[in-house]
């Protein structure tokens, strides 16, 4: 008889994130490189594709502090985790959640479990600061929401048990990736296709054509090493113009896209995977 794995088991991203790559991955498969030893992805949010990949070497980089506090705790302190989660998931109601929004301070440990828990509960598992870098998102309308998805945790602890994670901005894996040994990942805030679906921010800094002109420029940078690089980003004149330039093969990708504020822009578009190699 096969026992079946339960599918929690398997290493997933466990936060819902905007542009995360889950549904993706598919797609992407037959463009991974065969041949790295060390994996970075400096813009890492949900992670979807190192949780694919599960690289033994892995520099996992994001410039969102929360966001490394929880993969850290969930690394290195799974199980203490879970019991703060299951709190969350006894005590949530409507207040509770208001409650925990407004009081972000606390032990490392409590900042992930509360990241975790806004995440589960809030409207599409947005993460939005509003200027005094307060989240500011309203609670979803989930019936039952699953807080603390414990095996799921487990899972991904053990898949980043031997990963390096730090706070940092995309510009220090020039600091970290040298060889053809290297393959890195770069997941940015997309370039809007229009002036409507423009969209500043996941943690309140917005990511412009300046900062989408330095990351071309990294990723020149590192591919004159010999690192092999992958990047994804909208289909748009800009993106495939900068990339051009560099002599980088660009392909489109069919995919569906489900958070988007005008309802009427939520199904296939195009977006664009780019390669070095
Ligand atoms: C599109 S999301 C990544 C999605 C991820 N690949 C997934 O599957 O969930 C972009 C990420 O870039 C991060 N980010 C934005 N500006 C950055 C910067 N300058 N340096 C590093 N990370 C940045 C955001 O915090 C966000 O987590």
């Amino acid at each position: 008889m096969v026992t079946q794995i339960p599918k929690a088991a398997y290493p997933r991203p466990f936060l819902k994130w905007a542009g995360g790559k889950s549904r993706l991955i598919q797609q992407y498969i037959p463009f991974f490189p065969k041949d790295y030893n060390n994996y970075y992805e400096p813009f890492l949010g949900g992670g979807a594709v190192f949780f694919y990949l599960q690289p033994i070497a892995a520099v996992l980089t994001d410039i969102n502090s929360e966001l490394i506090t929880t993969y850290r705790c969930v690394r290195d302190n799974v199980e203490e985790l879970i019991c703060l989660l299951k709190e969350h998931q006894i005590k949530h109601n409507r207040d509770y959640y208001y409650h925990i929004r407004a009081n972000s301070g606390g032990s490392d440990l409590e900042k992930a479990a509360r990241l975790i828990y806004l995440n589960k509960t809030c409207f599409n598992g947005l993460y939005r600061v509003n200027s005094q870098g307060q989240f500011n998102v309203p609670l979803g309308r989930y019936e039952n929401p699953n807080i603390c998805p414990e095996n799921l945790l487990r899972a991904a602890s053990a898949a980043l048990s031997t990963s390096q994670i730090k706070q940092a901005d995309f510009t220090d894996v020039l600091n970290q990736a040298t060889s053809s040994e290297d393959f890195v990942f770069c997941d940015p805030p997309y370039h809007p296709i229009s002036n409507t679906s423009y969209f500043t921010g996941y943690n309140g800094n917005s990511f412009g054509e300046k900062e989408q002109e330095l990351l071309r420029d990294t990723c020149a940078e590192l591919a004159s090493r010999g690192v092999k690089v992958m990047i994804c980003n909208s289909d748009c004149a800009f993106i495939r113009n900068l990339y051009k330039q560099i002599d980088f093969n660009i392909y489109p990708i069919a995919a569906s896209r489900s958070i988007n504020s005008n309802i009427k822009r939520r199904g296939i578009i195009y977006e664009l995977l780019i390669t070095s190699y």
